[in-house]
């Protein structure tokens, strides 16, 4: 490990929170230079509030509906994220589209996985609508967040094979078994420093160039 101090990961969540299961995983086991400090749902039954809970994570439940606006609500959320002295905000799983309170306070400091190949198949439905459209390979991509909807700079991308006889659900499993690689390696280079934007452009840069 570096002596670099570590990353202070935010995770925003929606549902079940296995991709959060994977960055605290590998927090854990210190292959990568950060740790999860808080997590935030804006969902009350979110399972990944549970993960957040058996791992001693701060957790909130922030209720969209109890905000007069979709700004006072992201208010609160970056109150939170100040609170915990967040470096990097992970959205994983999350269903809200971020808005410019949050990317205003966290510029490129915001990452998202997405179930395809971006820009192929933006959205919620994409893995249904990769399958639909009969791609022979879609995959995974971790890109930092803008305003749009999907549409941020590219970080890591990996590929799966579209099977003959697969189901929206056996595709999306092994998409994410690749996710569960990919989300970590991306917090890991951002901590490592190794990430440069240009224009819609993402670097990585090697050890050498460091
Ligand atoms: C993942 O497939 C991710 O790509 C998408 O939402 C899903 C979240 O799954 N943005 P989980 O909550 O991490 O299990």
């Amino acid at each position: 490990m570096t002596g670099r101090k570590k990353t202070r990961v935010a995770v925003l969540v929606s549902g079940s929170g296995t991709n959060l299961r994977a960055i605290i995983n590998a927090s854990e086991k210190d292959e990568i230079n950060a740790s999860v400090v808080v997590v935030i749902s804006n969902c009350e039954d979110a399972f990944a509030l549970k993960r957040a809970v058996k791992h001693d994570i701060p957790n909130y439940f922030v209720d969209l509906k109890e905000f007069e606006s979709r700004d006072k609500y992201e208010e609160e959320i970056v109150k939170i994220l100040k609170e915990h002295k967040a470096d990097l905000v992970i959205l994983a799983g999350y269903m809200l589209l971020a808005g410019q309170k949050l990317i205003n306070e966290f510029e490129n400091k915001i990452m998202n996985i997405h179930p395809a190949l971006l820009p192929s198949f933006p959205g919620t439905h994409s893995v249904k609508d990769a399958l639909e459209y009969g791609v022979k390979v879609s995959g995974c991509t971790v890109h930092f967040v803008d305003e749009g909807l999907d549409t941020g700079p590219i970080i890591l991308q990996k590929a799966v094979s579209v099977l003959d006889n697969d189901t929206e659900e056996t595709l999306h499993n092994r998409i994410h078994e690749v996710e569960y690689e990919l989300y970590p390696e991306a917090i890991r280079l951002f901590s490592e420093g190794k990430l440069r934007i240009d224009g819609h452009r993402v670097k990585v840069m090697s050890d050498e160039e460091m």
